[in-house]
């Protein structure tokens, strides 16, 4: 392990939000809260059934902001981490939620969108949400219903702000995985991209997902979080 790390990428995926009381995606049944993922992340679900996707993204908003839904203790460390950190740090998710700016992060990319936005098709423009809305909604643009959908990265879709991911992992000297299966391109990737300037690669999660990292270790991110990124702060 090097001794004092000067940049860090941080990738987190559902595990980090698992304690918090949102379901990971892939559980042994293979379906995204009780439905296929085919049916609700894709942009072919929803040109088949539109209603049934926003019925979905529309529950998932309302599990978010319920009172059982709260950043835990891994999602405040890493914002404490940001603000004590000297060196450069960016935190990217693959999480929908808002837990990780509810703790206090703030350089943070939301690679595959959120939940609390939705987008207009027509023009592009991305605006907040947090009431439910449907296809009879009417747009705040164009003024009229049809043109909005969830602000969500389907499966088949560019993930959002590569260029300024590629640049941190490309200049990063330690990147740390958390919670995250590695089973989604290009997230899946970032620690090979992050090796090409020798970056160390860390995994922490309860399973190992690959032997490419440097280190794994094992347990909930509310435990491991805090402990190992302790170790990355300077002592003075
Ligand atoms: N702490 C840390 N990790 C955990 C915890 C926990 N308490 N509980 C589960 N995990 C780990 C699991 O071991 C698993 O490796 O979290 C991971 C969750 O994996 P996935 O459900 O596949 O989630 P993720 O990797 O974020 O999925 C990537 O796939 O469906 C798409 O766009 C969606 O962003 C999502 C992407």
């Amino acid at each position: 392990m090097r001794a004092r790390a000067e940049s860090i990428v941080v990738l987190t995926g559902a595990g980090i939000s698992a304690e918090s009381g949102i379901k990971t995606f892939r559980a042994a049944d293979g379906l995204w809260e009780n439905h296929p993922i085919d049916d609700v992340a894709t942009p072919e679900g929803f040109e088949r059934n539109p209603q049934l996707v926003y019925e979905f993204y529309n529950q998932r908003r309302q599990q978010l902001l319920s009172d059982h839904v709260k950043p835990n203790s891994a999602h405040s460390y890493l914002a404490k981490f940001e603000h004590e950190f000297p060196g450069k740090f960016l935190l990217v998710t693959q999480n929908v939620d808002n837990l990780h700016e509810r703790a206090g992060s703030e350089n943070l990319v939301h690679m595959h969108g959120e939940l609390l936005k939705m987008h207009c098709l027509n023009s592009q423009l991305i605006f907040d949400i947090a009431e439910d809305f449907n296809f009879d909604t009417e747009c705040r643009c164009c003024r009229s219903p049809g043109n909005l959908r969830p602000h969500i990265v389907w499966f088949g879709e560019m993930p959002l702000q590569m260029n300024k991911i590629n640049q941190a992992l490309e200049s990063c000297d330690v990147f740390v995985a958390i919670g995250t299966s590695g089973n989604v391109y290009p997230a899946s990737g970032f620690y090979q991209t992050a090796k090409i300037r020798r970056a160390h690669t860390v995994e922490l999660n309860p399973e190992s997902t690959s032997s490419g990292f440097d280190e794994h270790i094992a347990g909930n991110a509310s435990e491991i979080v805090p402990k190992y990124f302790e170790t990355l702060l300077p002592v003075y």
